[in-house]
C-alpha cells in the first residue's frame, strides 16, 4: 500500500483523510505517545501502523521529502488554524454497538466488487502497488493503525467510499459506515505490539479497544459501542 491509499488525492482531498493541518499544528501533544510529536514521528507512526512496515531515517531523503510537501501544502495556512476539510469527519456515535452482520451485508452490496470478498484488493498488473487496496489480511493496516478504530474508519468510509463519492454526495448511512466498520474491522489483520501506547489510561479514546481502561467498560463494547454511554461516562470523569 502507499500513502495515498489513505490519504486521498496525496492528502488534498477535503475530509478525504487530509494534510490540511499537520503543518499548522505540528509538533503537537498526541496521548498515544504521551509525547510531543514533530511531523516525522507522525509519519513514522503511519509506516509502522498504517503500511505495518518500517519507517525509513528522519533524516533519510525520502523523509526529508515526505515533510517538505506536507509543509508545502500547509504553506498558506497559519499557525494553529485548521483550514475547513482537514482530517476525518467524525460522525456521531450511534446509541447501539456496530453490527458485524449488518456490516457484511453493506461489504457485499458496497464494497467487496473492488477491495474483494475476502478482503485482500487487487494488485496492479506490474505488481507495483494496489488498483483496490487490501482492507483486511496479511497486507493491510495493522492494529495498531488509525483505521483499526472504528470512528476513524467509520468518518473516513462514510465520505469517500465507495470510490467516488465525497463528502458532498455520500452514498452509506451514518449506520452503514458504523457497521461496516465493525465488519472489516472484526477481520483478520497484523498485530503490533501495542504495550507502550497510552502512557496515560484515562486518556485513552471511547473506541481504544484495547484495556486496561479507567472505566468498567469491556474491551468488546471499546471496540463496537455503544460508545455514547463511554464518551459520556469519561466526560463525567475529566476527560476532555
Ligand atoms: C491505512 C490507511 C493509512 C495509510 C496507508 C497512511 N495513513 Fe496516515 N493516517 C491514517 C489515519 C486514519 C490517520 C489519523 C487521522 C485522524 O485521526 O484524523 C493518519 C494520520 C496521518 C498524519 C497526521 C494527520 C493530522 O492531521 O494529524 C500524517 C502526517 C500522516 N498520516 C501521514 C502519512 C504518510 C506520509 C503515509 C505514508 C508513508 C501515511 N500517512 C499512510 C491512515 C493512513
Ligand atoms: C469502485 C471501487 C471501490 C469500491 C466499490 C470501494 N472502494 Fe474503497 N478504495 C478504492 C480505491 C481505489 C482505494 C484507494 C484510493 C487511492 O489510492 O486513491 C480505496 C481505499 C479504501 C480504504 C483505505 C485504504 C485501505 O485499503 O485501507 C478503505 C478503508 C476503503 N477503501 C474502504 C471501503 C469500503 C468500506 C467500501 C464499501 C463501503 C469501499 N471501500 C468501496 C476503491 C473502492
Amino acid at each position: 500500500m502507499n500513502c495515498q491509499n489513505c490519504h486521498l488525492d496525496a492528502g488534498t482531498r477535503p475530509f478525504g483523510n487530509n494534510y490540511g493541518a499537520v503543518s499548522s499544528t505540528y509538533p503537537k501533544f498526541r496521548g498515544r505517545s504521551a509525547s510531543m510529536e514533530s511531523i516525522p514521528k507522525r509519519v513514522s507512526d503511519c509506516f509502522e501502523r498504517s503500511l505495518n512496515g518500517k519507517s525509513p531515517d528522519p533524516a533519510s531523503r525520502e523523509m526529508q521529502a515526505i515533510i517538505a510537501y506536507i509543509n508545502w501544502l500547509g504553506s498558506n495556512v497559519k499557525k494553529t488554524e485548521k483550514p475547513l476539510g482537514f482530517g476525518i469527519i467524525d460522525l456521531p456515535f450511534l446509541s447501539r454497538a456496530a453490527d458485524t452482520v449488518k456490516g457484511k451485508l453493506v461489504y457485499d452490496t458496497h464494497c467487496s466488487s473492488c477491495h474483494q470478498p475476502g478482503g485482500q484488493g487487487v494488485m496492479n498488473v506490474a505488481g507495483t502497488g494496489y488498483t483496490y487496496p487490501p482492507l483486511w489480511g496479511e497486507h493491510s493496516y495493522n492494529i495498531g493503525a488509525g483505521l483499526f478504530r472504528l470512528s476513524r474508519f467509520a468518518g473516513y468510509v462514510k465520505y469517500n467510499m465507495p470510490q467516488g463519492v465525497t463528502y458532498v454526495t455520500p452514498k452509506l448511512t451514518d449506520e452503514e459506515a458504523w457497521d461496516v466498520a465493525a465488519y472489516v474491522n472484526s477481520r483478520q489483520r497484523p498485530f503490533k505490539d501495542l504495550s507502550g501506547d497510552w502512557p496515560d489510561i484515562s486518556a485513552k479514546p471511547a473506541d481504544h479497544p484495547f484495556g486496561p481502561f479507567t472505566d468498567s467498560f469491556s474491551e468488546q463494547q471499546h471496540k463496537f459501542g455503544p460508545f455514547d454511554i463511554i464518551a459520556d461516562a469519561q466526560k463525567k470523569g475529566g476527560k476532555k
